[in-house]
Parts: C-alpha cells; sequence; structure tokens
C-alpha cells in the first residue's frame, strides 16, 4: 500500500521520523524504531552514481521491508541528470514512498564533490537537482537541508523558498551550517521562521535528546513533524517517550537495563539476519553495543570486551555475566 506522506504530514498528529543515517539507519534498527513508535522512516543516504551502475552495496542500501512503509530512499549527488535517473531507477525497482535529497551531508569526501551541503553554495543547482528528481518519478519529492555551507551564507529561509518554488513537497531543516558541522546548539527558531515562510510541511530536527524535547519543538517552532537521529542510539523507545509527550501523556521511563539488554539482543539477531556475512554483522553492530550499554556502572570495561567480540554467542554470554555481576536483585 502506497502512504501519502503529505496528507499525513498536514493531519496535525505531527508524526515522528527516524532520521536518515549512514551505517545506523539501516533495515534493522528502522524496523525496531518503528516498533516503538516512529511513524516515518528514510534510508541512509545512498549515491545516485551507485544506484545508476546498480552497484551492490547500493542495492543493499535501498532494500526494506514492507513493514516499513511508509518509507523514502534518500539520495545524494551534485549531478541533476544522475540524481533524476536514480531517482527513476528507486522509484521502478524498489517504489518506496517518497524520495529524499540530501543537502545536508558535512562530509568532506561528498562536500567536495558538491554533494550534500556542498550544493547550499549553489542554489541553481539545488533548484536544478529537486526539479529533475521531481520530473522522474511520480513520488512526493522531499529535502533535508542545513541552514547554509558557512556562518556567511546562513540562510535557511531563502534556501527552503528555493526548494519549494523548485517542487520539494516537504522540507527537513536541520538548522546547523555545513561549517558548524555538529557543535553549538541547533538554532530551532530557524525552524519556527521556515514554517513561518513557506507553504509546505517543515519537519523539524537537530538535539532531540528526550519525549520533553520533542514537545518543546513543536511547540517552539510549530513544525508539522519531527526527525530525530542521535537520540535514537541505544534509545529507540525514546519515539514512545516522544509519542507521549507530544500526546500530553505522562512519558515512560525508559525500560531498565535487564529489558535494554532483551532489546539489543533482538536487535543485533535482526542484523545479523539481515545481513549476508554475519561476521561482518556483528562487527558493524558494534557500535550499537557501544550506545546499548551507555551511562551503565562499570560500562567502560563491558564494553571494552564488548568492542572485541565476533559472535553474537560471545554478547549474549558478556550481557549475561554482567547481568548476574551487576543487576541480580537490582533494578537500574
Ligand atoms: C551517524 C550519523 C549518520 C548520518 N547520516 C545521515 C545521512 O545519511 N543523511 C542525512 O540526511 N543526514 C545524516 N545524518 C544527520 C542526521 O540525519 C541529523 O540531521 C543530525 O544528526 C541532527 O539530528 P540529531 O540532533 O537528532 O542527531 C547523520 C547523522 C549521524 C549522527
Amino acid at each position: 500500500m502506497a502512504y501519502d506522506l503529505i496528507a499525513l504530514l498536514k493531519s496535525g498528529v505531527t508524526p515522528l521520523y527516524l532520521a536518515p543515517q549512514a551505517g545506523v539507519s539501516e533495515s534493522p534498527f528502522r524496523r525496531l524504531c518503528r516498533r516503538f513508535g516512529a511513524d516515518i522512516l528514510v534510508s541512509e543516504f545512498v549515491s545516485a552514481a551507485g544506484i545508476v551502475q546498480n552497484s551492490k552495496r547500493s542495492r543493499d542500501y535501498l532494500r526494506f521491508d514492507e513493514a516499513e512503509r511508509p518509507i523514502g530512499i534518500q539520495i545524494f549527488g551534485a549531478d541533476p541528470v544522475l540524481m533524476g535517473d536514480a531517482a527513476a531507477f528507486v522509484a521502478e525497482v524498489f517504489s518506496p514512498d517518497f524520495i529524499d535529497i540530501n543537502f545536508g551531508c558535512p562530509v568532506k569526501k561528498v562536500v567536495k564533490r558538491n554533494g550534500g551541503s556542498g550544493c547550499l553554495r549553489d542554489l541553481d543547482l539545488v533548484e536544478a537537482i529537486i526539479r529533475s528528481v521531481d520530473d522522474a518519478t511520480r513520488l512526493t519529492t522531499t529535502v533535508k537541508i542545513r541552514s547554509g555551507f558557512t556562518e556567511n551564507t546562513r540562510d535557511p529561509v531563502g534556501i527552503g523558498l528555493r526548494c519549494e518554488q523548485a517542487g520539494a513537497q516537504a522540507i527537513c531543516l536541520h538548522p546547523r551550517t555545513r561549517s558548524d558541522m555538529y557543535s553549538g546548539q541547533a538554532r530551532w527558531s530557524e525552524i519556527a521562521a521556515l514554517v513561518e515562510a513557506l507553504e509546505i510541511p517543515v519537519v523539524g530536527n537537530g538535539d532531540i535528546r528526550n519525549g520533553e524535547d520533542a514537545r518543546r519543538m513543536r511547540d517552539e517552532t510549530g513544525c508539522a513533524a519531527i526527525m530525530i537521529a542521535r537520540g535514537s542510539h541505544g534509545d529507540p523507545w525514546i519515539f514512545k517517550q516522544a509519542r507521549a509527550a507530544l500526546d500530553g501523556l505522562p512519558i515512560s521511563s525508559a525500560p531498565d537495563v535487564v529489558e535494554r539488554f532483551g532489546i539489543c539482543l533482538e536487535h543485533a539477531r535482526n542484523a545479523i539476519d539481515f545481513e549476508a556475512n554475519p561476521d561482518r554483522a556483528i562487527i558493524d553492530f558494534r557500535k550499537h553495543l557501544g550506545w546499548y550499554t551507555k551511562g551503565l556502572p562499570d560500562g567502560r570495561s563491558l564494553r571494552t570486551e564488548l568492542f572485541q567480540t565476533t559472535s553474537l554467542q560471545e554478547v549474549e554470554m558478556l550481557l549475561e555475566t554482567y547481568r548476574k555481576e551487576h543487576l541480580d536483585g537490582l533494578r537500574i
């Protein structure tokens, strides 16, 4: 079933997005976040060139499960024709609910070739990319931007207006510039200004660390939806807490450590099932192990051991030993 993303964004329920995140928002994590209440999912960014070449790596990034709908595929690149071709390929072969264009990635390797936030230095190029992608498919086209490339060229409203004019049907703002990378605070006032200036729905993103932050962002900015990235690391239940806060309901406390370990292992099993190579999968999963065990008493030594594991069985054993040594009879 195809979803009408824009109707959902305009419904007034303030849907919650799991943010596109390279190396993090893969299908197993997306499904876990959905279980905790992420309403809209987005793939990690995928290179238009890789898609058009039909590289195996890109195909792996593009895979999703029907249960993940509504889902968007995010693409990046600086060549409007290639971006249009990539969008057409994705629509034809994978049929997501929407295509999202990445104008936010600050990573040097991407920016050097004018991809991601690199495009923000040339708003004619931004417009040309949006038009090309939007013309290439019948799917909804959305964009994700930063506030500008540098502080001097910071102009989220100006950029947003150009995106809207070019045919973007929704826009997500992470209100930092490329130069900011992740430093300082996301300027939510810029999200509010974008909501004020644009007709299309605006998705707010940046520094949501708990349910209460989500409520505050909605109330302070009037955004149509909220996108969460780092706040979900080792903490997928943030979506449940954010939903409760948005609905004015009591926010449930985070799962205790035993439950958290259970969620971590469920996530690990899904990640291993999803990957063709289980050894690779467990190595890639180490970052999640770090996040799930953050803040635990003696967590550092647990993490040192977890980071050396090469199989799910070892992970299970380490968590079980930790539970017995630290938690039996306790609920943290
Ligand atoms: C590990 C990681 C990978 C990311 N990869 C992407 C990506 O592929 N595409 C994208 O648009 N943004 C990406 N981002 C940026 C996030 O989507 C989001 O805009 C940013 O982290 C701010 O939100 P937060 O404060 O909730 O983390 C990434 C962020 C992180 C931490």
